[in-house]
C-alpha cells in the first residue's frame, strides 16, 4: 500500500531500534517485506512512524514508534489521527491494537485518541527480568 517519501525501510528500522531497545529489532529487510503488503501503509518520517494493516472493514496498528529525542511532541498522536483518516477512506469501521499492560505511555496515547480496551492476553510480551507482561486488546470505532 506504500509509505511517506521520507520512510524508507531503513528509516523505519532505525527508529523502531531507538524506540523499543528490543533484544532482536525488526530489520529493515522485515519492514520491506510488510510494506510490501498491499494491505500495508506506513506514515510518518525519520522521527516518527506508525505502519498499520488495513483489510476490509478492519484496521490494525502493526507498530508505533518516536524516536526519544522527538517524543510529548503530538507525533504519536497526529500519525495516530493519520493512519485513522486513510483507514476510513479505504472503508475500514474499527480500528485495533495490541499494548503491553505495562507500557504507561503508549496506553496514556491510545486511551487519548479514543481507543478503549476489549480483551486481554495472559503473559503475552516477555520480559527479560520480569514475568511476561498481559496484551491489552484495545479498539475503536471509525465512523
Ligand atoms: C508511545 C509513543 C509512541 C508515544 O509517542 P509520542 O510521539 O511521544 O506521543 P505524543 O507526543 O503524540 O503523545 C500524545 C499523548 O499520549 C500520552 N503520552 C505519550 N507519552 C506519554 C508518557 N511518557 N507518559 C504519559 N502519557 C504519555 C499523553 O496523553 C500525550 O499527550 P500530552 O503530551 O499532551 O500529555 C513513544 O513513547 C514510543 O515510541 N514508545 C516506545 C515504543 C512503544 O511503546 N510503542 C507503542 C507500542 S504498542
Amino acid at each position: 500500500m506504500g509509505h511517506d517519501t521520507a520512510l524508507d525501510p531503513d528509516a523505519m528500522a532505525a527508529v523502531h531500534a531507538a524506540a523499543y531497545q528490543l533484544d532482536r529489532p525488526w530489520t529493515a529487510a522485515e519492514f520491506r517485506s510488510l510494506t510490501d503488503s498491499p494491505h500495508v501503509l506506513a506514515l510518518g518520517d525519520t522521527r516518527a512512524f506508525i505502519l498499520v494493516r488495513i483489510i476490509a472493514d478492519e484496521a490494525e496498528v502493526l507498530t508505533i514508534a518516536t524516536h526519544p529525542d522527538h517524543r510529548r511532541k503530538g507525533l504519536a498522536r497526529a500519525l495516530l489521527a493519520r493512519f485513522h483518516a486513510a483507514a476510513r477512506a479505504r472503508g475500514a469501521t474499527t480500528a485495533f491494537l495490541d499494548v503491553a499492560a505495562d507500557n504507561a505511555p503508549a496506553i496514556a496515547l491510545y486511551l487519548d485518541a479514543g481507543y478503549a480496551q476489549v480483551g486481554q492476553r495472559r503473559a503475552y510480551y516477555p520480559r527479560r527480568d520480569a514475568p511476561a507482561a498481559d496484551a491489552l486488546l484495545l479498539r475503536r470505532a471509525l465512523d
